[in-house]
């Protein structure tokens, strides 16, 4: 929609004027005005192509590099108040859900916009509960993996697989096709990241058992061992399940921008999927528990923490599970995170790096250079330590979080396909490089 209208003649500035929802912009180089329209106090940028110096100009553009200050969708999904520290999904607050629901019934919200009745949920859970085993030539593809691999890239390479076993999935602008992936995809991501896990220690892979919750099957698979039947402990079952509901959605983050950029051509929900994990493996999203964890074991001490505040400062490291780019505030999760670590250190012992973390806390949230910059703890800063004492490897942390990060994905990608506003994502870029010139022979080059 280009709908900047150029205005000849100067606009009004009387206040008495009924209010306008526009944007007036003059450029200085013509001296022309325009007027753009504002809905939900926001301008399109293609209205901006029409402010131009003459019929050649391509027309303006914004440069918004790492989309700091730009809306990519219009989405009903997530809502953040990063100032206030308001986290919802579909309008519920987080911290109803973390006490209310289940992850599943969080992850049926997440996609369907609803909670579900008694009989949705019944409906939801056997379907995903009856998509939790994977072809047995996935555990034979697992064991091609070095013993020493990173589970995430495991998770990343089998979720990707796994557009090769099931083709019908290229089929995704059929409902019915979308809701047998979403089963797929929600269904199997803790097999998979427990077979991987599985892998890594060189045990047999544990089946499902469909008997158990989602979270509670997951446990089974992960550390079952010689008994017939494994009995999650519940008060890890109920602390796993608050920790995935917790991690379900954020909203446009990079690994929600990734399935929906990469989702915008159209390839299959597994192959987009692969890409947003392979998105939030990174150390500056779903890769920071882990490093968060390492950074406290560097630390080593609470004597040493002033030291490496220091550092911090001085910009030589980061704190690890600090600072957000939404939230200028105590992001809600992480404080309902602290709250379920209380819990587990009740039945597992206090994880002695603990101290350490809230010394960094108490340091960090009284300083300068943290509070100046509004940097507070995030979801990643003390879900270590609870993966920690519940007796997960360091290098399942990122695993952790995209097991149940997959229904948010899932949601986003919907939204994106049926947003008839959305096209295969192409942004522009300001080209600074080089004017033509002329190809030189590799003899003459200097
Ligand atoms: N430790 C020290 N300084 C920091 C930190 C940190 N953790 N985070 C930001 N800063 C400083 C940064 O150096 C900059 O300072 P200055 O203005 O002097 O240059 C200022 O704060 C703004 O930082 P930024 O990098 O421009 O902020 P951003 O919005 O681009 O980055 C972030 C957000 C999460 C990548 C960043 O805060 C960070 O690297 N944090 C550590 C990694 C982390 O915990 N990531 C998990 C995010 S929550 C889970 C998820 O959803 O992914």
């Amino acid at each position: 929609m280009d709908s900047a209208i150029p205005m000849t003649q100067p606009k009004t500035t009387d206040s008495s004027s009924a209010r306008r929802d526009t944007l007036s912009v003059t450029d200085n180089r013509t001296g022309k005005t325009y007027e753009i329209p504002i809905t939900n106090d926001t301008i399109r940028a293609n209205d901006l192509r029409k402010i131009r110096v003459d019929e050649s100009d391509f027309g303006m553009m914004s440069y918004d590099p790492a989309f700091n200050n730009t809306a990519s969708c219009i989405s009903r999904i997530t809502f953040i108040d990063g100032d206030q520290g308001i986290l919802r999904y579909r309008g519920y607050p987080i911290e109803e859900l973390a006490e209310k629901a289940t992850y599943l019934e969080t992850a049926y919200l997440l996609l369907h916009g609803e909670l579900p009745t008694e009989s949705q949920l019944k409906e939801w859970q056997h379907h995903i509960t009856h998509h939790t085993f994977i072809h047995e030539s996935i555990k034979k593809f697992l064991d091609g993996f070095h013993y020493d691999a990173h589970p995430m890239g495991m998770l990343i390479s089998t979720i990707a697989a796994l557009s090769t076993f099931y083709p019908d999935a290229k089929h995704i602008f059929d409902p019915e096709s979308r809701k047998k992936q979403t089963y797929r995809l929600i269904g199997k991501m803790p097999t998979i990241a427990a077979f991987s896990y599985r892998h890594t220690l060189g045990m047999p892979y544990v089946y499902p058992d469909n008997d158990l919750s989602y979270p509670g099957n997951f446990l089974n698979m992960l550390f079952r061992t010689s008994e017939t039947r494994y009995r999650p402990n519940p008060t890890l079952e109920k602390a796993l399940d608050i920790l995935f509901i917790l991690h379900a959605d954020h909203e446009q983050n990079c690994s929600a921008n990734t399935i929906r950029g990469v989702g915008s051509s159209h390839v299959d929900p597994f192959c987009a999927s692969a890409a947003a994990t392979a998105a939030l493996y990174g150390p500056l999203h779903g890769g920071a528990n882990e490093e968060a964890l390492r950074m406290l074991m560097e630390i080593g001490s609470v004597q040493k923490v002033p030291e490496f505040i220091k550092r911090v400062k001085a910009g030589e490291t980061r704190l690890m599970g600090f600072g957000h780019r939404i939230y200028k505030n105590y992001d809600p999760r992480a404080r309902i995170i602290k709250r379920i670590a209380y819990e587990v250190f009740d039945l597992m012992g206090k994880n002695p790096l603990l101290e350490i973390a809230l010394e960094c806390e108490r340091i960090a949230l009284e300083d300068d250079y943290f509070v100046k910059r509004k940097l507070y703890p995030n979801v990643d800063f003390y879900t270590g330590l609870i993966y920690q004492s519940m007796g997960f490897p360091m290098t399942m942390f990122p695993v952790l979080f995209a097991i149940p990060r997959m229904s948010g994905w899932v949601a986003q990608w919907e939204e994106m396909l049926l947003d008839t506003e959305q096209k295969i994502a192409r942004p522009r870029q300001i080209y600074l490089g080089h004017d033509t010139r002329s190809y030189v022979p590799i003899e003459q080059r200097s």
